[in-house]
């Protein structure tokens, strides 16, 4: 039998309020037949009973991403899609019909911004807090931040419906983050809406379905708003106010009665505000709540407002509104903690168990007035009290509740998210215990695609702090660390991209990031280096390479893993600014740099061709080198300004190579053989600056030779002196990895491809300190920012210990022990090619793939490998068996036994 699952609009299973713009269809063939492929798809769309659009019958195989092709969509209308499928056994499908809705067009808002007549968000300056933040200077300074953060705010307005209802819509965005309710009943579940954007250019706004919610008679809209991104304390520098200094609500809710009539309520000056319990919410600081201050009622139907204030209208463009396409924040997983600890200092302390991104949930029972205090942290000190680990202003991470005395109250923060593994709790009375806390892990509510085991239990805890470091992480935008900065870095996405998109189907999450990064694009090209942008100040938008190369990279990702060529042809032009900053950037050599080469200036032809080399500007260089950091807290500095140039000259390379396939792959030959020329000369500037004739490359660090062979910088005949030179900094370096941000991702592949796959596992196995094992045995539950954060004499390190970007090796696990490698971008056509060394029994590997879910299973036994494989229908694999051979298959399960040559 054919079956037709996984219907997407977009991207999207429930897509109520999209952009019309792009609009897409996709689904996945199930059958019950060996090698089945889609002949012919036909697809409908149709307005009630009205078919508005039919593909008619177009052959071929293309199940995802089938533009939409009809007549432009209605603002706000309702459609369904349907499609039908032939087989190559003669089977043919129809799916169940799908919905989906287009949301309020710009111009069919007739709301208006408002703003509560209340005190504004104070603005505290903006400091330089990078190096004192990696010097560890500034302690966090604790005590009650209140006095200077101001209260949420309460809006509300109440409105007579005169008819039953047949259908409503709530169309909703704030200044600030909100959570909305109808009646008391809140809207939705989700959190933190409407999230975090480049909020100038775009700010999402929600679409509800209300129709439950409202009634006839009187009806109550409330909405409490918080400082969240846009006004609140946000970045690594800790600054506020970024894109202003008032909370603000625009709000259309669109009802259309039984009786035919259509009544439109929005935000305007018949709101109502006030402060109500929440004396603050802030990201980074936390949330004050005070119970005794709870407006019973407020939400429904005649509550007095006399003493409430008014609001003012506000004027902002409309024209940075975008509908939300991304999977919401939610709490995705809870669970009771895993103990409660009394410290030897005597502090109660909870230990959930993992480091994560959340908050807690607790039921209390207190006299009236009772102050509690939440503090949040990732880990304790050596003797076993709590630290707080987070350096800089403003991350107190700190939740206060004070309580009503009115029998159990239960408390959890509303507005805020802290990254943590322990709280300490002061104040609370009675005696704690697991059961009287849920941890509320929040995340986008990305879906999870794929997952890894394998016979080795320290990989397999590597592989779960890889998933936990990336949820923690995804939240609203890719961030590099859910307590220190929850910032957008470009480099830390642009290396994980590929590994994350293997765990989760984080398309539509990064399609929005990506408009953010068009949004603060400079208009020289530059890509600053987070997004959206983390300072005020002068030099805003500075690039560095290998961060701005996200531009191209984060891209490039999302086209492989899912095959929609839509996602280069909306960022090409980004790409190209990009690359072709690259090159300005370049050209403009500092001839200074030079001045000492002998080298420069014996070769004319290393004069000619420096223009290739970037070493103008400044770069984070290879990222936190191991060797750089230890022992030096301004390691990471001096590491960047040593591989700085040749780092930055390797991503140019590597950018302009993505950029001559992508511009292949789009048809523009023109731009092709130029990116290919440029590459080439790129590569040839790279050898002559870098590469000596015994095979040195200068800087000698292990990632910049990582970088040379896998991004092909140099000429073939260097490969294998260069692989050598290679494997002796690793031993030279008690076999342990000194490789950073940017180069970390490729050295197990490098080693792979150039015939030392067991190099790659010794390196993989490794547990001394740096390596990712040394972090799995020295208990981490997530990727740490720096290797040695815990060191070998368990000395506490005050960094982040929730950092994805080294979780890269990812990839290359999936790839070599799970055993699948992408062939043809979407995984259309794939690699089964499992390579486990000697000491691993077996490994099971899913990825639901937008054509189905792959599988492969493999064990050891009696000296061969049972391998067995499930290959989507659509799609074909490449099954390389231990003994070299290969099998070329359709879908369906498979088994293999073969022995080990
Ligand atoms: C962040 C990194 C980021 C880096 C830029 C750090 O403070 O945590 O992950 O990429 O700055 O060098």
């Amino acid at each position: 039998m054919l079956k037709i699952t996984n219907l997407r609009c977009k991207d999207l299973k429930e897509a109520l309020g999209i952009s019309r713009k792009e609009l897409s269809f996709s689904w996945i063939l199930e059958s019950d037949f060996r090698n089945t492929m889609q002949t012919a798809y036909q697809i409908k769309v149709g307005e009630r009973q009205t078919v508005i659009w039919n593909s008619q019958v177009v052959k071929g195989d293309q199940s995802t991403y089938v533009p939409y092709q009809g007549a432009e969509l209605k603002s706000r209308g309702e459609y369904w899609w349907q499609v039908t499928v032939w087989d190559n056994h003669g089977q043919k499908a129809e799916s169940e019909k799908m919905f989906f809705e287009i949301a309020l067009e710009q111009n069919d808002f007739l709301a208006k911004w408002i703003e509560p007549d209340l005190p504004p968000i104070r603005d505290e300056p903006e400091g330089s807090m990078l190096r004192t933040m990696y010097q560890a200077l500034v302690p966090q300074k604790n005590g009650d931040p209140g006095r200077k953060l101001t209260p949420c705010s309460y809006l509300r307005k109440e409105f007579v419906l005169n008819d039953e209802i047949e259908k409503a819509r709530m169309y909703i965005t704030a200044h600030g983050v909100y959570r909305a309710s109808i009646n008391g009943e809140s809207v939705d579940t989700r959190l933190l809406a409407p999230e975090f954007d480049s909020y100038n250019e775009q700010l999402l706004f929600q679409t509800y379905d209300v129709t439950a919610s409202l009634r006839k008679g009187r009806n109550v809209v409330g909405v409490v708003i918080a400082d969240g991104w846009w006004g609140g304390r946000i970045h690594f520098v800790g600054a506020s106010c970024f894109y202003g200094n008032r909370h603000g609500l625009l709000l259309q809710i669109e009802i259309i009665c039984r009786n035919g009539n259509t009544e439109i309520i929005t935000s305007d000056e018949q709101f109502r505000c006030s402060t109500g319990p929440f004396c603050y919410s802030d990201l980074f600081i936390g949330e004050k709540y005070d119970a005794n201050r709870e407006m019973t009622g407020w939400d429904l139907p005649g509550y007095r407002t006399d003493h409430w204030k008014k609001v003012l209208p506000a004027e902002y463009a409309l024209d940075n509104l975008y509908p939300q396409e991304n999977p919401p924040i939610k709490i995705i997983k809870s669970f009771h903690p895993k103990e409660i600890l009394t410290t030897p200092r005597g502090e109660t302390v909870i230990d959930v168990g993992q480091v994560m991104a959340g908050k807690i949930r607790i039921r209390i029972q207190a006299p009236k007035n009772t102050e509690i205090t939440f503090q949040h942290s990732e880990l304790l000190d050596e003797d076993g009290n709590y630290l707080h680990n987070i350096m800089g202003r403003n991350k107190q991470q700190l939740d206060t509740y004070i309580c009503r005395g009115e029998g159990e109250e239960v408390y959890e923060p509303v507005f805020t998210y802290h990254g943590f593994r322990y709280v300490k709790v002061v104040g609370y009375p009675g005696v704690l215990t697991t059961e009287h806390i849920d941890v509320l892990v929040i995340a986008s509510d990305n879906e999870e695609t794929g997952s890894f085991s394998c016979s080795n239990q320290l990989l397999n805890q590597l592989q779960s702090n890889i998933y936990w470091s990336q949820i923690s992480n995804f939240i609203s935008i890719p961030t590099d660390c859910p307590q220190r900065e929850k910032d957008g870095w470009t480099g830390d996405i642009g290396v994980y991209a590929p590994t994350a998109l293997y765990l989760q189907d984080n398309k539509a999450f990064l399609e929005k990031w990506l408009r953010d990064l068009i949004a603060e694009q400079r208009e020289s090209g530059s890509v600053p280096d987070a997004v959206p942008i983390n300072t005020k100040g002068p030099g805003r938008g500075e690039a560095s390479a290998g961060w701005g190369d996200a531009a191209v990279l984060v891209p490039w990702a999302l086209y492989r893993s899912s095959g929609d060529i839509r996602i280069l042809q909306l960022q090409y032009e980004s790409m190209k600014r990009w690359v072709a900053f690259e090159e300005r950037k370049a050209a403009e050599k500092n001839p200074a740099k030079f001045e000492h080469s002998t080298k420069y200036r014996n070769s004319p032809e290393l004069q000619k061709y420096s223009k290739y080399l970037w070493n103008t500007g400044k770069h984070y260089g290879d990222w936190l080198i191991p060797s750089m950091v230890k022992n030096n807290p301004l390691g990471a500095d001096a590491g960047a300004k040593k591989t700085g140039q040749a780092v930055a000259t390797a991503y140019f390379a590597n950018s302009a190579h993505i950029m001559k396939q992508v511009s292949e792959i789009l048809g523009d030959n023109k731009s092709a053989a130029h990116y290919d020329a440029l590459y080439k000369n790129i590569c040839r500037a790279f050898t002559l600056c870098f590469l000596e004739e015994d095979g040195t490359i200068q800087p000698e660090f292990q990632g910049i030779y990582v970088m040379a062979l896998k991004f092909d910088l140099i000429p073939k005949e260097y490969r294998k002196k260069c692989t050598e030179k290679l494997l002796r900094l690793i031993v030279k370096n008690d076999g342990c990895l000194d490789t950073g941000f940017l180069s970390v991702g490729h050295i197990l592949d490098v080693l792979t491809k150039e015939g030392h796959i067991d190099a790659a596992y010794k390196l993989l196995y490794n547990d001394k300190c740096p390596s990712w094992l040394y972090e799995v045995k020295m208990g981490a539950t997530t990727l740490w920012e720096n290797w040695n954060s815990i060191s070998e004499d368990g000395k506490i390190g005050k960094s982040s210990y929730n950092h994805y970007a080294f979780g890269c090796v990812g990839e290359w696990m999936y790839r070599n022990i799970g055993g699948l490698e992408m062939i043809e971008p979407g995984y259309k056509k794939f690699r089964v090619r499992p390579r486990p060394d000697e000491t691993l029994t077996m490994a099971a590997l899913r990825y639901r793939s937008v054509y189905g879910e792959i599988a492969v299973e493999w064990k050891k036994k009696d000296g061969k490998m049972i391998l067995k494989v499930n290959i989507p229908a659509n799609t074909q694999a490449e099954v390389i068996l231990m003994d070299g051979s290969m099998r070329v298959c359709g879908s369906g399960e498979y088994v293999f036994d073969c022995f080990f040559s």
